[in-house]
């Protein structure tokens, strides 16, 4: 009967609530201290902020099946109906040789038939690209449902004449699991290669070919298959007669499981590459197939992340060394978690070596009996040639006959720390790529590059067993899952496929980092401050400055990157002293006048938030000399100073100084306004453009920004004299209006202690602009003017010509050029901003760019409800296949 619903792990029932709770709602649940579900990347880096990057977009799409072949300094890219040879150091070189191979138009027209899809499915999907010997390549392509296999002239990159049948060594369907390997003339792959066939690992030549066996146990089922790898594991053999091909895996689960909610399971096969296949029994099957369950689980919370979707093998100097690492997910795709386990191929020669399962009574037990010789599933070496069993088919049937009951090991491989090294809710890793990057302090770190199914790029740190996200850089415009990642160690760059094309990254941009401060923090392994700038460790190495393990040494002061502010308002408004911080692990830390600011609490006066300190309804005491300090790994760092005046006469007169904060509070659409006001009305009547009207909603975007900015800078000195005569000419009545713009915070699983106040600052802020609501971001407008009067926060020393000079700075500090602050206005302004909150977790601003749709508008309750609909119904789905074993 029904084993699902009785049994389930009510401890992973809970976690996956709490994942499902995390990933909707600001409120997160309280998660232990022990676990860090959700390792936040230390900066965001937006696909215009990426350095040294290069892109190539063929005429075409898929750009699935790369091959790098780094001495010859060539990229092969394998896309749909066209194979690319790009120039490894730069992809974008312009008139690339190319391939065209798609599908012909009848074969086009009989895969539409069979009920496939012409937009996607009926093309010539290249899946297989490798090289073959010194001059050619072999390439295999799904060819509309009926693939083709072809060897490629690397030379003159053209493809050979005669097409080889396919259908034994490439899938039908682009995107059915699949992985495979050419190795010293032999080809062995694995997936589901048919519609209706069972999935299957190969050697497809030379001849005999040999496959998985069916009957009475089926070795594999319903297997996807994500990886290989060739290890040539033999000891002072001339032959390499211990070589095998490990496959890695997802199938569903024939054993007895310990957890029944999950009906998937990962695995690692081997064969053997000598295998030739038995005699009698095992004629042209694998003698040497055997498989072992891999474990990626959460030990806290009996969390089985049971889907492997990638995996990189990392070759050491031999195969006892080597490692492999493993993305895994859960089995339900709306829920999105990734953890990375790290295995030692040591551990699964364990596991192959150790107890064999079998089926008694129909249930998969661990097999106790005796074990025939030689050992069932061994490759044949020359300890057995001088028993006198020269090849696979030597061995007696009743070693056979045990190997073909035998396939799957009782001992699961877990893997090494027993535990992921990684575990991340609310993204979908999807592909990984491992580097080892030798540091400073004479330690070899793991770099770990992973491509979301959201086109983003991951690059970690294993510091001693905890990893830290250097930084998240998102690769395309267009969401999009990653294809493949290659990595270039000699290069130093590293390659991703996607749909839309190819893009090509450094392993580190260290510039990007502009203080030793920025440097040290990063803990990039491949990056050291200099003194003056930050550089790749690779370039120098000397008087380097750099602290992978603790990232808080070598820095001394930040004085040179201090920005300085003044800031004049009236008693009783509300101030908001900006301070972005750049790291998202960052806190801010505010001081006053020396004295540190505490509890941000309802009666305090203050309210500390992600992007500055909102003073509430300002006092005389509250004047002084305000500093915002980034505190990152313990260090605090001093990055904004404010010189706050708050002034008690209602009607002092507007300072002159006002134009720069003009500008800056009110931001991108004071520009437009006035642009607008300018085109339209005459100057002097002011409020009248300030009612938000469609103009003001075009300039969102930052090119158009620019342009206006471009546009009106000319006109701007003018028109800001003429506005600011009317202005201190015009009483101001003092509202108590807010004047920042809801920002739209989707909050992205906060989990600390003082969430209170920053969600006080977000309801706070979010009833402001009312009729912004359905824009998640807007701009800085004027939202917030109540009965035609407009609120100026004064500051800023910048004197206008024509006006009296303001008082003299207590401070010495550079004028800040009127558009420094516009350029911080700007920030808001970004699509798809992840920022910081509270440093354990960051929020989402986002921008929908097609008009109506505000994620706002996407409950949270909504979207909970949602997934849970959708798990009902996999768990509906899960029942009959499970009852049926
Ligand atoms: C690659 O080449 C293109 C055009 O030839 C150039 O614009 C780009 O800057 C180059 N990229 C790199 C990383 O050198
Ligand atoms: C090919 O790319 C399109 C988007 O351009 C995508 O919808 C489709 O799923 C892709 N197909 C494969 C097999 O990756
Ligand atoms: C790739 O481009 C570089 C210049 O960017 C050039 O020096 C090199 O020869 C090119 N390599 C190949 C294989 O064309
Ligand atoms: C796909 O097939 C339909 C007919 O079923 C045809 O109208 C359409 O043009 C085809 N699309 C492509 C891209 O070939
Ligand atoms: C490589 O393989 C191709 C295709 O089988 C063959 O035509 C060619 O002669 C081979 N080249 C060498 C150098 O063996
Ligand atoms: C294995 O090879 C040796 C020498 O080549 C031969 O004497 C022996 O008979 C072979 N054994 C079998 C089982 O074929």
């Amino acid at each position: 009967m029904c084993i699902w619903t009785r049994v389930f792990n009510m401890r992973a029932l809970l976690f996956l609530v709490m994942l499902l709770s995390a990933v909707s709602q600001p409120q997160a649940f309280p998660f232990s201290a022990s676990l860090d579900v959700d390792v936040t990347p230390r900066t965001t880096v937006f696909v215009k902020g990426l350095l040294d990057s290069s892109r190539f977009t063929g005429s075409t799409r898929n750009y699935s099946t790369l091959l790098l072949e780094e001495e010859a300094g060539l990229l092969y890219v394998g896309g749909r109906g066209a194979l690319y040879a790009l120039n490894a150091s730069n992809i974008s070189t312009p008139a690339s040789p190319r391939v065209d191979w798609d599908a012909s138009p009848e074969q086009k027209r009989q895969c539409l038939n069979k009920g496939r899809d012409n937009k996607t499915e009926c093309f010539n999907h290249i899946r297989f690209l490798q090289r073959h010997n010194e001059t050619h390549l072999y390439v295999c392509g799904t060819n509309a449902f009926r693939p083709l296999c072809a060897y490629i002239d690397s030379e003159r990159f053209s493809l050979s004449s005669s097409l080889e049948d396919g259908r034994d060594r490439c899938p039908y369907d682009p995107t059915k699991g699949y992985t495979g390997l050419l190795v010293d003339g032999e080809m062995f792959t694995a997936s589901q290669y048919e519609f209706r066939s069972s999935p299957d690992v190969r050697r497809n030549f030379p001849f005999p070919t040999l496959r998985t066996e069916e009957a009475p146990t089926r070795w594999l089922l319903e297997a996807d298959f994500v990886g290989s790898a060739l290890l040539r594991e033999s000891v002072n053999s001339s032959v390499g007669d211990d070589d095998k091909i490990y496959f890695f895996f997802t199938e569903r689960s024939q054993e007895q499981m310990a957890y029944p909610s999950r009906t998937k399971v990962s695995r690692v096969a081997r064969v053997c590459k000598t295998d030739w296949g038995g005699q009698r029994t095992l004629q042209r099957k694998w003698t040497s197939f055997l498989k072992a369950r891999l474990v990626c689980s959460v030990p806290e919370y009996e969390l089985h992340l049971n889907v492997l979707r990638s995996v990189f093998v990392l070759h050491g100097r031999d195969a006892q060394s080597s490692l492999f690492y493993g993305v895994f997910g859960l089995e339900w795709k709306n829920i999105k978690a990734s953890a990375i386990c790290q295995y030692a191929f040591s551990d699964v020669q364990k596991a192959f070596d150790g107890p064999y399962m079998e089926v008694q009574d129909s249930k998969w037990r661990e097999y106790t009996g005796k074990v025939p010789e030689p050992r069932p599933g061994s490759c044949i070496t020359d300890v057995h040639r001088s028993q006198g069993i020269n090849s696979s088919r030597d061995l007696p049937d009743n070693v056979l006959t045990f190997a073909r009951r035998h396939p799957l090991m009782a001992t699961q491989v877990h893997p090494t720390g027993a535990r992921p090294l990684m575990f991340k809710r609310s993204v979908n890793y999807v592909r990984i790529a491992v580097h080892k990057q030798p540091a400073l302090d004479g330690n070899i770190y793991t770099v770990l590059f992973l491509g979301t199914d959201d086109g983003w790029l991951h690059r970690a740190v294993d510091v001693r067993g905890e990893m830290h996200i250097i930084e998240e850089l998102q690769l395309f415009d267009k969401a999009q899952p990653v294809e493949s990642l290659v990595l270039a160690p000699a290069l130093r760059h590293i390659y991703v496929g996607s749909h839309s094309g190819v893009v090509q990254i450094p392993l580190s941009a260290c510039r990007r980092y502009t203080s030793c401060y920025d440097c040290v923090f990063a803990r990039d392994p491949f990056c050291g401050w200099s003194g003056r700038e930050c550089v790749e460790v690779s370039h120098s190495r000397w008087n380097l400055t750099q602290d992978i393990l603790k990232g808080t040494r070598g820095c001394k002061d930040n004085s040179g990157n201090v920005v300085h502010r003044r800031r004049s308002v009236m008693s009783g408004d509300d101030v908001l002293l900006q301070c972005e911080l750049h790291s998202n692990l960052a806190t801010p830390r505010w001081t006053l006048n020396g004295r540190e600011l505490q509890g941000y609490g309802l009666n305090s006066g203050y309210r500390v938030g992600t992007d500055g300190l909102l003073i509430i309804g300002a006092g005389v005491q509250q004047s002084g000399s305000y500093r915002c300090f980034a505190v990152e790994n313990a260090v605090s760092v001093l990055v904004y100073f404010y010189t706050v005046r708050v002034h008690t006469d209602p009607y002092f007169p507007m300072e002159p100084t006002a134009a720069t904060d003009l500008t800056s509070a009110l931001g991108t659409t004071v520009i437009a306004a006035i642009t607008a006001g300018l085109t339209e009305r005459p100057p002097p009547s002011l409020p009248a453009p300030l009612s938000p009207g469609p103009e003001l909603r075009t300039y969102r975007h930052m090119e158009a920004v620019y342009i206006s900015l471009v546009a009106v800078l000319g006109g701007l000195c003018l028109v800001l004299t003429v506005v600011l005569l009317y202005v201190s000419f015009c009483t101001r009545r003092v509202s108590r209006g807010r004047k920042y713009s809801e920002q739209g915070l989707q909050v992205l699983g906060a989990t600390e202690r003082k969430q209170s106040s920053h969600l006080e600052l977000r309801s706070m802020s979010s009833h402001y602009n009312g009729r912004q609501g359905r824009r998640s971001i807007s701009v800085p407008t004027f939202g917030d003017i109540n009965d035609g009067f407009l609120q100026i926060v004064p500051g800023e020393g910048q004197v206008s010509p024509g006006t009296t000079p303001p008082p003299a700075p207590p401070l010495p500090m550079p004028p800040p050029l009127p558009n420094m602050e516009y350029v911080n206005g700007l920030s808001a302004t970004l699509p798809s901003v992840l920022r910081k909150m509270n440093g354990n977790s960051y929020v989402l601003l986002r921008q929908v760019d097609q008009d109506g749709m505000s994620p706002l508008y996407h409950s949270f309750t909504e979207e909970l409800n949602r997934i849970l609909e959708q798990r009902k119904h996999t768990q509906l789905d899960l029942q009959p296949d499970e009852s049926s074993i």
